[in-house]
């Protein structure tokens, strides 16, 4: 049985001290988080509440993790990927009063599914996954608590996805809001969020610059279209590849090169892939490269790039800096892969996930939907559900509040318009 994270640290009081600082530094820059946080600790509408979380472990989502505790909840988190906890802050979070953190950074696959069940043991009443990985493993190995789990809120695209097609399937029994979809998280935290803590990363891990190099970007979604434009404003050339034709030409529209990966290979200097999908980046690919790629993924899972093969394509391998694996091809060409593929903005050793603002509004969403679980969980049935645009809007509100933006409210004789059919020419 996994212990947590204070029991397993050779010195926790020290690691206590430095997450500690880390998450103070991290609220002085949530406003929502902090107005939300009041409204709990007055009104404790957590109260009796077991709230399991699988997330990134650092101290934006400690911050979360703390003002539900807040509210009255019991708190058991664990990481939602081997590499993105930062220990000191998962410690820090398990002193909180109400808060047990089983999270720490370079576990195995059996030890990151022992601290899964261990949160799972805490039997929650509601769940909050970054992956979908809680909400598997009660559907499958615990489905007996499904019964008293009011419903769960899911943080990413690859989770949402994962959700949509189990429900298709007949197989979601709770309901679970869809927190990635919402305009406060999408447009900001995987648009702004990913752009700008990607190539922050990638920068820091490698201490090379973008100007004038060409950076292959798979895939033209929210985190695409932000590592896009990121790379663009830092003068490098981008090149964007597409499955999808409405993205590929929207790409096209705004500028960059839109080519197949087959081509692109040949052409790139970085490659950074924010897809969702699997195999993006396989064997045909590696075999057209130029000498000293950097590789990296960006996208939920590690298996947006096929290391299989390129460990196959090897002829030796080698960890060329801290967080950047060197593969020598047997013409003598290196292929450097970041943070062993997975998420690089949250799995190199320097990486510190998104801005602290961008994750203020995505867990001010999250936070608001689990009291929505709680004060209105019996109207939402099992299945993926919007997140209400009230609280969206409730949360851009406190935002423009804390930043002093003032804006307009629509007149009655507007809304009135705005509503009506009859008003032609
Ligand atoms: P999205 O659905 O908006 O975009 C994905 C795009 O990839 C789509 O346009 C799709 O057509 C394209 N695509 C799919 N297969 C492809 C292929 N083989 N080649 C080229 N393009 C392909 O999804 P979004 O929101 O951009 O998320 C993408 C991934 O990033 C997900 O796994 C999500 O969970 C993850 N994510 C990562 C974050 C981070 O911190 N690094 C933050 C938010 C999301």
């Amino acid at each position: 049985m996994t212990a947590p994270i204070s029991e397993r640290l050779e010195d926790a009081d020290a690691a206590r001290e430095s997450g500690r600082r880390k998450m103070d530094w991290a609220a002085q820059h949530m406003p929502i988080c902090d107005a939300l946080a009041s409204e709990f600790e007055a009104e404790q509408p957590f109260e009796g509440e077991r709230i399991g979380m699988a997330m990134h472990v650092e101290a934006k989502t400690a911050i979360l993790a703390e003002i539900l505790a807040a509210g009255g909840a019991e708190v058991a988190i664990t990481g939602c990927n081997p590499l993105s906890t930062h220990d000191d802050v998962s410690a820090a979070l398990d002193a909180v009063s109400g808060v047990t953190s089983y999270a720490e950074r370079g576990v195995d696959d059996d030890e990151y599914y022992a601290a899964i069940e261990a949160v799972i043991d805490h039997e929650p009443t509601i769940t909050v996954d970054d992956g979908m990985d809680l909400v598997a493993a009660i559907h499958e190995d615990y489905p007996e608590l499904i019964d008293t789990i009011v419903g769960g809120a899911e943080e990413t695209t690859t989770g949402v996805h994962r959700l949509r097609a189990m429900d298709e399937d007949g197989q979601l029994d709770y309901p679970v809001f869809a927190v990635n979809d919402t305009p406060m998280k999408r447009l900001f935290d995987n648009v702004h969020g990913t752009g700008e803590s990607s190539l922050a990363s990638i920068a820091m891990t490698t201490n090379l610059s973008w100007a004038g190099k060409t950076v292959v970007v798979a895939g033209y979604g929210h985190c695409g279209k932000g590592v896009a434009k990121k790379a663009s404003g830092q003068n490098a050339d981008v090149v964007v590849t597409e499955v999808e034709p409405r993205r590929a030409l929207e790409a096209h529209m705004e500028g960059y090169d839109v080519l197949p990966m087959l081509e692109a290979a040949a052409e790139g200097d970085v490659f950074i892939t924010t897809t969702g999908n699997r195999d993006v980046i396989v064997e045909e690919h590696f075999e057209r490269m130029q000498d000293g790629v950097l590789l990296a993924n960006a996208g939920h899972f590690d298996v947006e790039i096929d290391l299989d093969a390129l460990s196959d394509l090897a002829v030796d391998s080698y960890e060329a800096r801290d967080g950047v694996q060197a593969y020598e091809m047997a013409d003598g060409r290196r292929l450097n892969v970041l943070a062993e593929g997975r998420l690089v903005n949250l799995a190199t050793p320097i990486a510190l996930g998104h801005p602290v603002e961008v994750m203020d509004q995505s867990f001010g969403i999250q936070a608001v939907v689990v009291r929505e679980l709680v004060e209105n969980g019996d109207a939402y049935e099992a299945g993926v559900h919007d997140v209400p645009d009230r609280l969206d809007k409730e949360v851009a509100e406190i935002k423009l509040d804390a930043e002093g933006v003032e804006f307009d409210g629509l007149t009655e004789t507007q809304a009135e318009y705005m509503d009506s059919w009859q008003h032609g020419t």
